[in-house]
């Protein structure tokens, strides 16, 4: 990391992120190295000299919105010559030096591997020597992330605690453009910890593509119920999330440590991504729909309440209409709370790329939108059972202007709103839940409907 204050001179700059929230968090890092070089963040495109996007590829509208917003910047570049453009992030480390085909008035392509590089780049670029493209095949190194202390103001603190991912699911592009896994040693994610802690942060949310597999490459190894002790004993930590758990890594260690720690939350997000056995092979996934379930089980017996998600995939090449009923099945029985449900696409380089019997669109649309629907329906019942229990939220931000609302989650990992101005953001309130409004939890502090209580 560069930190000569002279570099940015003060120039503005402008990071519009896509993805999740591994981007989201390595943006912070973007700002954080950019601010050390003395630029100024703003929040909008047209007041910035300097304009980073953050890509994601992981599905073809994503790349198709990254596309859509730099063709936008082509007339304002145009009009504002000193304008510099860097793409970076996901879809800059799959398509390189494509980029400037497509957009040729991109000032700078640096692919994932290269984000520690980007104000030596930009340097570069403002000293008239762009475009350039910078996509080293070579993983990142994992670094200590504590200098990289920019983060979104708030309540919720992401940290990375590993990259990559060596599972290469058959429909996948992540192990492709992120690389094998690497952990961040424990001592490294205490440390971040440690200072997000200090910086006033209120939950940790530790991010992995496969959290579950954390470890593995370490020595000695520490797995990931080891690493969420350690975090759990962090003093003044408050609430402890991760995210994303592998069926197949998901182990019962995991369950009695998520069941045991005080400050880990109840929620676990758990792709399932098909219901049918064949597909779930084909897609390299690793395990089966009852080993999947039979995990759920041991779950909910040893963690009871707790908020379960999932991803699915509709419409991967092969899938019949029996096999698709299987995952109309698993939504009807496992009854997620919520789901994220995406249509197949087709990502280059990837196995499922190579395989022919795709599903027609119009069947992919079909069922996409039967599984919406489905997963809707079993979110609103799932979410209005909750109405009269008892819950604690972490207050994270004021809902509306002046609505005299609050908003944050359960621990469940559920939205809820509740009565309350700014000074109660950070707080963690015990509630009653009174009401559902859409998705959204209606919550009143305990004390309070003890008090109506009593008078009633
Ligand atoms: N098509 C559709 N969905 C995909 N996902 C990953 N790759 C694809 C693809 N090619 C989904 C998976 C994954 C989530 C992050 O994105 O469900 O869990
Ligand atoms: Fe992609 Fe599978 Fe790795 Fe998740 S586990 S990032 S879906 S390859």
């Amino acid at each position: 990391m560069t930190s000569n204050k002279e570099e940015g001179r003060g120039d503005t700059v402008h990071i519009a992120t896509y993805g999740c929230q591994m981007n989201r968090r390595d943006s912070e890092i973007i700002s954080s190295m950019l601010v050390g070089a003395g630029y100024r963040i703003v929040d909008s495109a047209e007041e910035a000299r300097v304009i980073v996007f953050n890509t994601c590829c992981v599905r073809e509208n994503a790349e198709e919105r990254v596309y859509g917003r730099l063709g936008q910047l082509k007339s304002f570049k145009e009009l504002r010559p000193g304008t510099i453009l860097a793409v970076g992030g996901c879809m800059a480390q799959k398509d390189g030096a494509a980029v400037l085909k497509r957009a040729p008035w991109t000032d700078l392509v640096f692919g994932v591997h290269a984000l520690y590089a980007l104000p030596d780049l930009l340097e570069k670029v403002r000293a008239g020597q762009g475009p350039l493209v910078s996509v080293p095949e070579h993983p990142r190194p994992m670094v200590s992330q504590s200098g990289f202390c920019r983060r979104e103001p708030g309540v919720r603190a992401w940290i990375s605690v590993m990259e990559g991912c060596n599972n290469f699911c058959a429909y996948c592009v992540v192990p492709h453009v992120r690389g094998p896994e690497r952990s961040k040693p424990p001592e490294l994610v205490i440390e971040e910890v440690r200072s997000a802690v200090a910086d006033g942060y209120k939950e940790v949310f530790l991010l992995g593509q496969n959290v579950n597999s954390y470890g593995a490459d370490l020595a000695p190894r520490t797995g990931f119920p080891k690493l969420l002790e350690l975090v759990n004993e962090v003093d003044g930590v408050g609430r402890i999330r991760f995210t994303t758990s592998h069926p197949k890594d998901f182990s019962p260690e995991l369950v009695d440590t998520i069941a045991s720690l005080d400050h880990v939350c109840e929620h676990v997000h758990l792709p399932l991504q098909a219901g049918a056995d064949r597909v779930l092979e084909s897609m390299n996934r690793g395990y089966t729909l009852d080993e999947y379930v039979s995990r759920i089980e041991m779950l909910r017996s040893k963690v009871p309440g707790v908020g379960l998600t999932t991803d699915i995939i509709a419409g991967f090449p092969g899938e019949t209409e029996s096999d698709f009923q299987r995952t109309v099945c698993a939504l009807e029985t496992i009854r997620y709370d919520g789901a994220y449900i995406f249509k197949y696409s087709t990502r280059p380089g990837t196995a499922a790329s190579r395989l022919d019997r795709a599903v027609p669109h119009e069947t992919v649309v079909r069922r996409h939108a039967e599984l919406l629907e489905l997963q809707k329906t079993i979110s609103k019942e799932k979410i209005g059972a909750a109405v009269g229990k008892e819950d604690e939220v972490l207050v994270e931000e004021v809902s509306r202007r002046d609505s005299g609302l609050v908003k944050g989650h359960t621990r469940d990992y559920r939205v809820a709103v509740l009565e309350g101005d700014d000074s109660l953001i950070g707080k963690a309130i015990p509630v009653r839940i009174v009401g559902v409004d859409k998705f959204t939890l209606q919550a009143e502090p305990l004390q309070c409907s003890a008090v109506l209580t009593a008078g009633s």
